[in-house]
């Protein structure tokens, strides 16, 4: 039997989960609005909001699962990377934890935990898989050799795909983050509308700067011509940003798949929660007989469930750190 505490805080969510077993029992979130009036994440209040909830957070999660804390037999916390103020607080909290329980300490690449929430429930991919992750703060090709033997075969040369979704977003006039409403308009809209460049980067690396300047030229030049282009426009805009944004990751995804002759394919991250994404790859999967795996929206975007999860899995390889540990602001799956 082995009980696992989960702490996640790398950006603006600060969350607590309990595993059992490998069984997630409970995953509670604590989210921060106070940032969408920043039109962005502010390292300073973000690391103070984690200070307020980390144990209100963890004695909910504790609660859920119906454990007493004295049965945790290890607690798993996040890193990295990240925000290094708010990493700071679940990883002092974590060790605090251990020191106290007498029980051992192990440390979660928050990267690797997004690909290993494929662990958490039904169908579980199969090794080697590839894992698209495509978060707020990074865009990844990752080739899955085992649960912590990953291999990053392409990346973003500039901004996130999350970030292409919330810079996108702010060019819009919508709030802080964007991407989800983004989603939401395009649902309503036409992909074909407007006309988007698809850059030119060879290999599997990524770039969205591009894609957000021709956004931004394209909707100053409409606005020229009508004031209210954007009002009458918005579903519009989404579909075709969201479209374009869909159609770079899927052509990256579909020649690492041709280049490594894998056919288990995940995606994971804040982003694998676009119903764009979700779908696109669902028909790619058809078409070239792939095993796709996208996991549920409460393990996309940030939570503490994949840390417990991953956790898991370097317990039962009694992979545990000392006291000396310190958070890492970037870190590599
Ligand atoms: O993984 P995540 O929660 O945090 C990071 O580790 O960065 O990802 C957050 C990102 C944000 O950029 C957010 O706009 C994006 O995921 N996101 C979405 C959707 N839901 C979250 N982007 C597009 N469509 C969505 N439905
Ligand atoms: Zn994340």
């Amino acid at each position: 039997m082995a009980t696992i505490l989960g702490i996640e805080s790398s950006c603006d969510e600060t969350s607590a989960s309990i595993c059992i077993d490998g069984e997630i029992k409970s995953n509670i979130i604590a989210s921060q609005a106070i940032h969408a009036k920043y039109g962005g994440v502010v390292p300073e209040l973000a690391s103070r909001a984690h200070q307020q909830h980390i144990i209100p957070t963890v004695d909910q999660a504790i609660q859920l699962a119906k454990i007493h804390k004295n049965e945790i037999d290890a607690v798993a916390f996040t890193r990295g990377p990240g925000l290094l103020g708010s990493l700071l607080v679940g990883t002092s909290f974590a060790k605090s934890f251990a020191l106290a329980r007498q029980i051992p300490l192990i440390e979660v690449n928050h990267m690797q935990a997004h690909i290993l929430a494929h662990f958490i429930d039904e169908p579980k991919p199969q090794f080697p898989f590839l894992c698209l992750t495509v978060s707020g703060g990074h865009t990844q090709i990752v080739l899955v050799k085992d649960y912590f033997e990953m291999e990053l075969l392409g990346q973003t040369l500039d901004d996130a795909a999350g970030e292409a979704f919330d810079k996108t977003a702010k060019i819009l006039n919508l709030p802080y983050p964007g991407g989800p409403l983004i989603d939401r308009h395009a649902k309503e809209g036409n992909p074909e509308a407007f006309k988007l460049p698809e850059p030119q980067i060879a290999d599997l690396n990524f770039s969205f700067s591009g894609l957000k300047t021709a956004i931004l030229y394209m909707v100053q030049a409409q606005e020229k011509e009508n004031p209210n282009f954007l009002a009458e426009n918005m579903a519009d805009v989404c579909a075709s940003v969201q479209s374009r944004i869909v159609s770079i990751l899927l052509n990256k995804l579909k020649k690492a798949a041709k280049q490594t002759g894998v056919k288990e394919v995940a995606i994971a991250g804040g982003v694998s929660a676009n119903s764009g994404l979700r779908e696109s790859l669902l028909e790619m999967g058809k078409r070239y007989k792939w095993n796709v795996y996208i996991p549920k929206f409460e393990y996309c975007t940030d939570n503490a469930a994949m840390i417990a999860i991953a956790g898991y899995q370097k317990f039962l390889q009694k992979d545990f750190v000392g006291q000396d540990i310190a958070p890492l602001s970037r870190m590599h799956v």
